[in-house]
C-alpha cells in the first residue's frame, strides 16, 4: 500500500489543489468524503490527515462534520479554514459564526519559530486568507503560532498531538510559498518519502492490471486524446498482445488524426488496432441536421452503435479498459455550489452503456491530468500525443455551424491545420488551454484579384483554461493573427473571411455549438 496523506473533502472548492500538491510533494493522496468513518480511515493507514476548508460554518443546522473518532487516530493532522474551526468545535475551543466566507490577501507573521510548518520559512509570508467563522478561543492543548493583520490565530499549532490549523489556504497560488508549507507537513511532521513518481507507479500498475486481468482479453476505445493514449501504453505494456485499441473514425476528425493514431500505437507501438471506418455512416445520419443538441445525439448514438459493432467484431474479451481520471471519480461534496461537483458531470466522455457485458479496467483512475501526461513520457509517448489540446467526442461537428458537409468538413480541416501549425510554430499551442477554427456558413462578399467571390468565413478560437469550466481568451500577439489570416484566405479555398472571437466562458461556451 502507498504511504499517503488522507484528505476529507468539507466541499471546498480547494480539495483537489490540496490533493495535487501534496503529490507534487511525491506523495500520494486520497480524497474521502467529510463523514468517512475514521476505521476505513484507519485501514488505509495514513501517515497525516488533512481537514479541506468548505463554505459552510459550522455551526449550520447541515454543516458537513467528520467523525469524531478521526481526531483519536493518533496521526498528524492539518486543518485548513474550515478545518480549523472543526479542531475548534471538537476539541474544546470557542467558534464565532462570521456572515459569509470571503478571501483576501494578507501578510503572515510568523511569532514560533519552533512550529515545523514553517521550516526554512522567513518570519512573514504572503498568504490569501479566507475570513468566515473565526477561532475566539483555542482548543486545549493548541497554541498560536503565527498572525495575521486580522487574526491572532492564523496558524495554531498542538505540538502534543501533532495537530495543525491554517485559517489561510496554503495550497493556492495567491500563498506563494504555500507549497513548502505543505510539503513541511508532509515530509517533516508525517514523514513520508518521496515515493509517489510516475516511474513507480507505472510498475505499480502494470503488475495490477496483469494480476487483475490474467490471461484474458482486453478492449479499449482509443481517440486519440491524451487519457486512452496513455491508458493503451500503459496496458500494452502490462498485457501486449491480449489488448486490442478500437479506434473509430466518425468522419468528424481533424486532419491526418487517423493516420497519427495508427502510426504511434500500429506501428510504432505495435498495439493490435482495429481501425473502424464509419465517417460514411455518421455524414449520412447526419445529413441536413442543423440542430447542435440533435447534432450530438446523432453522433453519440450513432458512436455507441459502431463501437459495440467493432468489440463484436474484436472477437471475444472479459475486459474494457477505460481511461477515466480521478477527478471523474472523486465524489464531490454539493455543498455552497462546489463547482467541482459540476465538472465531474459535465461532457463525460464516451459514455457506454452499463449494459455492455464487460468488466471494467479503469488504470488511470487515481490520477489527475498532470499525471496522466507524466506517466505518458514515462511510457514514450511523444509529446505531440502528450500535450495535445483537448478535442470533443462530436470533433468537428460542433465547429461547423448548422449541416454539416463533406466540403464543409474540408474546408474547416484546412483552415484548422494551418491554426495548429502556427500556434505550434509560435509556440503558443502548448501555453493554452485549446486553440482552433470555427466554420460560420455565412457567407460574405470579398475580391480575388479581379474576380469578385461570396465564401464562408472562419474564426479563430483561443482560450485559456484551467479545467474547462471557465475560460478567458487568449491576447495572440498580432503577428501571428495577420499570419494566420493570411494563410487562411490564401490557402483556403471557399474562405474570404477571418474573425476572432473575444467571448469569455461564461458568457460563451468554449465549442461553438
Ligand atoms: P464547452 O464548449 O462546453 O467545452 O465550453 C468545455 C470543454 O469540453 C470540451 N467539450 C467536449 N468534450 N465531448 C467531449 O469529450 C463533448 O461533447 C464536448 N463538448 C465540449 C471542449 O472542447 C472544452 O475543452
Amino acid at each position: 500500500m502507498n504511504e499517503q496523506i488522507v484528505i476529507l473533502d468539507f466541499g471546498s472548492q480547494y480539495t483537489q489543489v490540496i490533493a495535487r500538491r501534496v503529490r507534487e510533494c511525491q506523495v500520494y493522496s486520497t480524497i474521502l468524503r467529510y463523514n468517512t468513518p475514521a476505521a476505513q480511515i484507519a485501514a488505509l493507514r495514513p501517515r497525516g490527515v488533512i481537514l479541506s476548508g468548505g463554505p459552510a460554518s459550522v455551526y449550520a443546522p447541515d454543516a458537513p462534520l467528520p467523525d469524531p473518532a478521526v481526531f483519536e487516530l493518533g496521526v498528524p493532522m492539518l486543518g485548513i479554514c474550515y478545518g480549523v474551526q472543526l479542531f475548534g468545535q471538537f476539541l474544546g475551543g470557542q467558534v464565532q459564526p462570521g456572515q459569509k466566507r470571503e478571501y483576501g490577501k494578507g501578510t503572515l507573521t510568523i511569532k514560533d519559530r519552533g512550529c515545523a510548518l514553517f521550516c526554512a520559512l522567513p518570519d512573514t509570508l504572503q498568504v490569501w486568507n479566507s475570513h468566515g467563522d473565526r477561532l475566539t478561543k483555542l482548543p486545549a492543548g493548541f497554541a498560536p503560532v503565527a498572525a495575521t493583520e486580522n487574526s491572532d490565530y492564523a496558524a495554531i499549532e498542538d505540538r502534543r498531538r501533532r495537530f495543525f490549523g491554517l485559517q489561510f489556504h496554503p495550497e493556492v497560488a495567491h500563498t506563494p510559498r504555500g507549497r513548502e508549507i505543505l510539503a513541511n507537513f508532509v515530509h517533516g511532521v508525517c514523514g513520508c518519502g518521496r515515493n509517489w513518481t510516475m516511474r513507480s507507479y507505472a510498475d505499480q500498475a502494470i503488475a495490477q492490471i496483469r494480476a487483475h486481468v490474467g490471461g484474458e482479453r482486453v478492449l479499449l476505445g482509443l481517440s486519440g486524446g491524451v487519457d486512452s493514449s496513455v491508458a493503451a501504453a500503459l496496458l500494452h505494456r502490462a498485457v501486449g498482445e491480449q489488448l486490442t485499441c478500437i479506434f473509430v473514425n466518425n468522419g468528424l476528425l481533424r486532419a491526418r488524426e487517423a493516420e497519427v493514431v495508427q502510426e504511434v500505437f500500429g506501428r510504432h507501438f505495435r498495439v493490435k488496432l482495429l481501425y473502424e471506418d464509419a465517417s460514411r455512416l455518421f455524414l449520412r445520419r447526419l445529413k441536413g441536421v442543423t440542430d447542435p443538441e440533435r447534432k450530438r445525439k446523432i453522433i453519440g448514438r450513432t458512436f455507441i452503435a459502431v463501437f459495440q459493432a467493432a468489440t463484436r467484431r474484436a472477437g471475444k474479451a472479459r475486459f474494457l479498459a477505460q481511461g477515466t481520471l480521478y477527478p471523474d471519480v472523486i465524489e464531490s461534496v454539493p455543498i455552497g455550489g462546489n463547482p467541482a461537483a459540476l465538472i465531474k458531470s459535465h461532457h463525460n466522455v464516451g459514455g457506454l452503456p452499463r449494459r455492455m457485458k464487460f468488466q471494467l479496467v479503469e488504470p488511470l483512475k487515481c490520477l489527475f491530468k498532470d499525471e496522466v501526461r507524466q506517466l505518458g513520457l514515462e511510457l514514450g509517448l511523444p509529446n505531440e500525443i502528450v500535450y495535445r489540446q483537448p478535442f470533443p467526442g462530436p470533433g468537428l461537428a460542433v465547429r461547423i455551424l448548422g449541416e454539416v458537409t463533406p466540403r464543409r468538413l474540408e474546408i474547416l480541416r484546412q483552415a484548422d491545420s494551418i491554426v495548429l501549425e502556427e500556434m505550434k510554430n509560435s509556440g503558443w499551442y502548448y501555453r493554452i488551454w485549446q486553440s482552433f477554427a470555427v466554420l460560420l456558413p455565412v457567407r460574405s462578399v470579398g475580391v480575388m484579384g479581379d474576380e469578385r467571390t461570396y465564401d464562408y468565413t472562419i474564426a479563430i478560437r483561443a482560450v485559456e483554461s484551467q479545467d474547462g469550466m471557465t475560460a478567458d481568451w487568449v491576447r495572440l500577439p498580432h503577428e501571428l493573427l495577420e499570419k494566420l489570416a493570411n494563410r487562411i484566405t490564401n490557402e483556403v479555398k471557399g474562405v474570404n473571411r477571418v474573425c476572432l472571437d473575444l467571448s469569455s466562458k461564461p458568457p460563451a461556451t468554449i465549442e461553438w455549438e
